[in-house]
């Protein structure tokens, strides 16, 4: 190749897909493309789309408007510029992306990523759709990055472990644009884990759509369960915190939760989406637990690990969802204390079977979603205020925003921002907590710890 071609990859919704753009870019490198910051300058336009919510396809087609008009200057200076659409969208609408959005020229669905250089050199007579499930597994495929690029992407990053989802919320997309639940085998993953921390990566964040029902082949020829995986990668040299994201409340097994027990590299903190607090919307949504499973899981959690934080998912509006069911979410909220939580309004996405159910009308849905957010804003705002005064322990990420300062994360995910020399960066300090920003925490170096967390959550 004469020249380095330049690579632009914008990824949307989840971590599986931030972790896929890497592996693509990964993939691309040896053929010659260097990742750009902006589309502008760029080559090889991806977008790593997602389908989760209406809103979030839509962005996918103004998104490619503004890109036809960057392919069109770019042609009269007679460069080419090759766009490709992957990720849900991709796998959902496939050719119809073609007719509705002449830029594009690539619709590549999330299990043909290692088939890139091929739909490139295609794409050069002419445009290309592949959105199969191929029997071949995409990761052997995909490249490993380089030392420098893994260095680049930070300290803390995503590895998938598990992918697809064979749960069928009512209201979800996802076992229809990912597929079937599938697992990593264990040594893969723990070798690539191994390749990340001696490039200098000290948090790792399991991720899956479903990650713990992750039921990879072990080492011992058994199939091995997330709280055993997360035992063998605990023990990889360099490993200072793992994480794992996204987890169903159902596939919460004795083995998971004894790792939240036993590893002291496992965080304090779970991301465990609910969606509802109502067991007839649980049952309406196909969740297949209640209100009193998911209660049971958090207690079980709690009793193990007193300071464990908690996260949440909400939707609101789903499909006969009254006011009485909404009011179940909203005090679940107050029952578990939180110490973050995201809610959506409901959405209905073609091909799921909530989308044939009689919708309630957007004001309802509207009115809802913001007394809903106003409560989780409000808990969020009470558990970072129980912060102030701990001294706790913060990973040094990067350089913050004015100079000297530096950013890292609690155990419980919160960013805190802190004047301390660089040198620091990679390591984890104690850190007094003195100020609450909106979304942050604000802290000076602590000496030493000045009293231990104990953010067992009591509710507001
Ligand atoms: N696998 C995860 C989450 C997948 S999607 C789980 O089981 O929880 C991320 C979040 O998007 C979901 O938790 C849900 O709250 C939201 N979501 C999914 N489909 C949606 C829809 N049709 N409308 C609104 N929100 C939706
Ligand atoms: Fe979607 Fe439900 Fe699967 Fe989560 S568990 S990905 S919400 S179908
Ligand atoms: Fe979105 Fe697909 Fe992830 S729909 S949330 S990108 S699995």
């Amino acid at each position: 190749m004469s020249r380095p071609q330049k690579l632009y990859v914008k990824s949307y919704g989840c971590q599986m897909n931030v972790y896929d753009s890497r592996r693509m870019a990964d993939t691309l490198a040896p053929l010659g493309f260097v990742e750009t910051a902006t589309a502008d300058d760029a080559d090889l336009v991806i977008l790593n789309t997602c389908n989760i919510r209406e809103k979030a396809a839509d962005k996918v087609y103004s998104e490619l408007g503004r890109i036809r008009a960057l392919k069109e200057n770019a042609a009269s200076d007679g460069r080419c510029v090759v766009v490709a659409v992957a990720g849900c969208v991709a796998q959902a609408e496939g050719k119809e992306i073609l007719r509705r959005a002449p830029a594009v020229d690539i619709v590549v669905g999330p299990q043909s990523y290692h088939r890139l250089p091929d739909l490139l050199a295609r794409a050069a007579r002419g445009r290309v759709v592949d959105t199969e499930f191929p029997i071949e597994d995409k990761f052997d495929h995909l490249a490993a990055p380089t030392r420098a690029a893994t260095r680049a992407r930070g300290l803390s990053t995503f590895v998938t472990v598990q992918e697809g989802c064979d749960k069928f919320c009512a209201f979800c997309v996802v076992p229809y644009t990912r597929g079937a639940e599938g697992s990593r085998p264990a040594a893969k993953i723990v070798a690539e884990i191994e390749r990340l921390t001696d490039a200098g990566v000290r948090e790792i964040t399991l991720v899956g759509q479903n990650v713990n029902a992750y039921h990879g082949d072990g080492p011992d020829g058994l199939p091995w369960t997330l709280g055993r995986l997360l035992y063998r990668v605990a023990q990889v040299p360099g490993i200072a915190r793992l994480r794992y994201t996204t987890s169903h409340p159902c596939d919460m097994d004795d083995s998971l939760i004894a790792a939240h027990r036993d590893l002291p590299s496992l965080m304090p903190h779970l991301h465990l989406p609910v969606q509802s607090g109502s067991d007839r919307i649980l049952a309406a949504m196909n969740r297949r637990h209640t209100r009193a499973d998911y209660l049971h899981v958090i207690d079980t959690l709690r009793a193990i690990r007193p300071d464990i934080a908690f996260s949440s998912d909400f939707i609101v509006g789903f499909p006969g969802e009254s006011e009485d069911d909404f009011l179940a979410s909203f005090n679940l909220i107050d029952e578990i204390g939180y110490a973050s939580a995201y809610s959506f309004k409901y959405s209905p996405r073609p091909g799921t079977p909530a989308a044939e159910l009689p919708q309630l009308p957007d004001e309802v849905t509207s009115e809802r979603l913001s007394r809903l957010l106003y409560a989780i804003d409000r808990q969020q705002a009470v558990y970072n205020a129980r912060c102030r005064g701990l001294a706790l322990d913060v990973l040094f990420e990067k350089q913050g925003k004015l100079p000297g300062q530096l950013v890292g994360r609690s155990p419980y995910l919160q960013p805190v921002q802190v004047m301390a020399p660089p040198e620091l960066i990679g390591e984890i300090h104690k850190v007094t907590i003195t100020d609450l920003g909106t979304y942050s925490l604000f802290g000076t170096l602590a000496r030493a710890a000045i009293r231990t967390p104990e953010l067992a959550a009591t509710g507001v």
